[in-house]
């Protein structure tokens, strides 16, 4: 149970939620790509409940794959805003929907790779009201993606985000969203000790490589994927396997079958901002997705 008592620091004045402050860290949790209507059903049902379990203090949750597997429209949004993720990251599927743009510009929850020219922001510091303030930079890399997130070299603007939040805070999660390994691990390298944790996204499958990097710096390549997944990353088992044997593009639909969270928690200190556990994380619903109900 949460003790709602306050400490005032005499520098600066800070108050600090006594939980935290017995603890010294907080968690962060970190979900890879939600798909869907059975990634938001994850959420609906379960985020609650682990974050009691797991004693998590703020959650970031990569939502480019929300509304029927690719973009996010205002109702998904505002759906899984409601369901208490405290920030939603994006990546190359953020401007499938038009609407997304100006939803992205008046939500400050909701960010946008910080190297695509659009509305919204890149990079945003999220105050709980507990004292501790997070930064949250999100990216976009340019190795097998669209052209669009190639407007500004990523290493460039990512690091220029997040030595503008470091005057802020020493709090800070990356959200490197790309396909290629090389580009995330080289991300992660780049940020060490000075991002609290570089986590990827994009590719919808968990990696094994958790890790405290040298300066410490909480790094996984890929959180993996909050949906279902009995299909190929999120997509209609059938639907795909048609595709690459008939080379025919065709749409596929979110697939059905068992509903998972992946992802990792990085435990870090807030007052310097270094991660000090990590954990890989999963997390299967007891039910599987309601085929009747499939999709969207
Ligand atoms: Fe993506
Ligand atoms: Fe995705």
């Amino acid at each position: 149970m949460l003790r709602r008592a306050w400490v005032c620091y005499p520098a600066g004045c800070l108050l600090i939620r006594q939980d935290i402050l017995a603890r010294k860290t907080i968690r962060v949790l970190c979900l890879g790509d939600l798909v869907g209507r059975p990634g938001r059903r994850a959420i609906r049902e379960c985020l609650p409940q682990i974050k009691l379990d797991h004693r998590i203090d703020f959650t970031i949750v990569n939502v480019e794959n929300a509304t029927n597997g690719a973009g996010l429209r205002v109702k998904e949004g505002e759906e899984l805003l409601g369901y208490g993720i405290d920030c939603m990251t994006t990546g190359d599927h953020i401007l499938d929907f038009p609407e997304s743009s100006d939803y992205a510009e008046r939500e400050y929850r909701v960010l946008r790779p910080v190297n695509y020219e659009m509305k919204g922001r890149g990079a945003w510091i999220y105050d709980k009201g507990d004292g501790v303030r997070i930064g949250v930079v999100n990216a976009c890399g340019h190795v097998f993606m669209k052209e669009r997130c190639k407007t500004r070299n990523v290493f460039h603007a990512t690091l220029e985000a997040v030595e503008k939040l470091r005057e802020e805070t020493p709090v800070i999660f990356v959200d490197m969203h790309g396909e290629a390994t090389s580009e995330k691990i080289g991300m992660g390298w780049h940020l060490d000790g000075k991002a609290s944790a570089v986590f990827g996204s994009h590719t919808h499958v968990q990696t094994a490589d958790i890790q405290i990097l040298p300066q410490g710096t909480g790094y996984i390549t890929d959180l993996g994927m909050t949906g279902p997944h009995e299909g190929v990353i999120g997509r209609d088992l059938e639907a795909v396997l048609k595709r690459f044997t008939t080379e025919e593009k065709h749409f596929m639909k979110v697939a059905k079958g068992w509903v998972r969270l992946t992802g990792a928690i990085f435990e870090v200190e807030p007052a310097s901002g270094k991660c000090v556990g990590t954990e890989l994380f999963s997390h299967q619903l007891e039910t599987s997705e309601d085929p009747a109900t499939e999709g969207a």
